[in-house]
């Protein structure tokens, strides 16, 4: 086992992911030591590139980053020294062969284990597949394709991708990335649930409310807008990171924590969820705002977008479970760009006290007395829980108080970012946190009806100004449901 090598081939190698996450990822992970003894890792692009140029562009993206280590720059050293550099087109099976001699050099006879990541745009995932497949698989290891959204943008061409993939390639072979299953607090999501007696026995329809993922970013869809409006917020953060996290939170407790009993629960509570209608949903666009003399643009004055484009950079949506556990529960959703703040977070809100003694301490206004359990994903993890309590004195005051795990005072060390987690475990074949071709499906089945809708009725967004909560719409369609978003104070 120590003598076998693993080679990972970044194909797309110059693309924004490989550059933001995708190398640094590997350095971090060779840096704490988490990478086999004899690794390589290959860049793989169209452009005529050395080694060396590689090496350059590479370490532009390196940072010190794990508790700033004096040897870092040592280990930057080093781990260049493993990076390789191959030109190719995505589309030329010899180009993969002259690959595939390379790798074989470096593996020196060892067993050879080889993971692909695909960082290239969808149109050409296949043919990439099909070469990579065919020219350069490993003879005597695994052979590994790691894969990104967009995986289709409908039921129909999501079906046709995977379809074309399993040409190729086994189900476990293809390691399909949603990078918020790799973030810490998504993670501990089911530490959290199945790990403390308290949680767990609350989880439920007789306890909960409603429940409420909430994703924001400060920031527009700034130089993606080609890739965006093809897209949209629904499909660029619902149907697969919200939709994710909440697969993980309301399913059945798993038969174990093996890949496939998780995926198997997560497919289940999916496959019992109510296909979303168009009046459940809202959504938006932003437009262009002046805030203390900056002007910040509308989606719209990006140049790779039409000027008539429909596309929503927000949307607020209210799905339901139909099972035994969540059978009229609203769960959520709210999802935007170029709002006022970056965050993402899920809110649970919790039922009224039967008979509750206090409750003319608290008003008119109950709902403000229920309990509520954040768990902030990002930024500044944490995770706390609101209670009420008596303020401190003779009267009878009750007041609204945290009781707060928050990470960064709790651990002194850095969170390790999402793709390292990812990473790591595509190397090491655990497959518990990639998404399964059954799960897509039934992502894809929830969404396809409502976004084809939006698509054939050309439904107007609601514009929101640059930097703001996003459109009133959000918070007429909690209030039907009598929800109040948690984030809005
Ligand atoms: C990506 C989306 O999947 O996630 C982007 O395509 C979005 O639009 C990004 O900005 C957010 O990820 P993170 O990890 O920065 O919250």
């Amino acid at each position: 086992e120590n003598e076998s090598t693993v080679s990972i081939t970044v194909v797309g190698a110059s693309g924004d992911l490989a550059k933001k996450k995708i190398f640094p990822a590997l350095f971090a992970l060779y840096y704490e030591g988490f990478l086999p003894k004899h690794f390589t890792v290959y860049g793989y692009a169209r452009s005529k590139m050395t080694d060396a140029e590689l090496r350059n562009m590479v370490s532009k993206t390196l940072t010190c980053r794990i508790d700033k280590r004096e040897n870092c720059g040592e280990k930057m050293e080093e781990f260049l020294k493993r990076c390789f550099y191959h030109s190719g087109q995505y589309d030329t099976q010899e180009n993969f062969a002259d690959l595939d001699k390379k790798l074989k050099e470096r593996e020196a006879g060892r067993a050879s284990n080889r993971l692909f990541y695909l960082s290239i745009p969808p149109n050409i995932f296949i043919d990439a597949v099909r070469c990579a497949s065919l020219s350069a698989s490993s003879g005597n290891g695994w052979t590994r394709v790691i894969v990104e959204k967009p995986f289709g943008r409908d039921s129909e061409s999501s079906a046709a991708l995977t379809k074309a993939l399993k040409q190729y390639l086994g189900e476990h072979q293809i390691f399909r990335i949603d990078h918020y299953l790799g973030k810490e607090l998504v993670e501990n999501l089911s530490v959290l649930r199945f790990s403390n007696l308290i949680f767990e026995p609350l989880w439920s329809r007789q306890y909960i409310r409603n429940v409420q993922l909430i994703f924001s970013e400060d920031f527009g869809t700034e130089g993606r807008g080609g890739y965006f409006d093809n897209y949209g917020i629904i499909r660029d953060i619902m149907q697969n990171h919200l939709l994710q996290i909440l697969a993980l939170f309301a399913m059945e407790t798993p038969v174990s924590l093996d890949a496939e009993d998780i995926r198997n629960e997560k497919v289940k509570v999916l496959r019992s969820m109510r296909p979303l209608q168009l009046e459940d949903v809202v959504v938006g666009q932003y437009k262009s705002h002046t805030k203390g003399g900056i002007s910040y643009p509308a989606y719209t004055d990006d140049k790779t977008v039409p000027k008539d484009s429909l596309t929503p950079t927000f949307a607020a949506a209210a799905l339901f479970i139909d099972n035994a556990r969540w059978d009229g529960v609203p769960f959520l959703m709210k999802a935007g760009k170029a709002l006022h703040n970056k965050s993402a977070e899920i809110r649970v809100q919790f039922r009224h006290v039967p008979g509750n003694l206090y409750n003319r301490n608290f008003g008119t206004d109950l709902d403000r007395a229920t309990n509520e359990l954040v768990i902030r994903v990002q930024p500044d993890e944490a995770i706390y829980l609101k209670i009420n309590n008596k303020v401190p004195g003779l009267g009878m005051r009750l007041d609204r108080s945290n009781l707060n795990l928050h990470y960064a005072a709790r651990y002194s060390k850095e969170i390790p970012d999402a793709y390292e987690r990812l990473l790591l475990d595509a190397i090491e074949g655990e497959r518990r946190l990639f998404i399964r071709s059954d799960e897509l499906d039934a992502a894809w089945a929830l969404f396809t009806p409502l976004l084809k809708e939006l698509e054939e009725k050309k439904i107007i967004p609601e514009y929101y100004p640059y930097g703001s909560r996003g459109p009133v719409g959000a918070h007429y369609l909690a209030a039907r449901y009598k929800v109040r978003w948690g984030d809005v104070g």
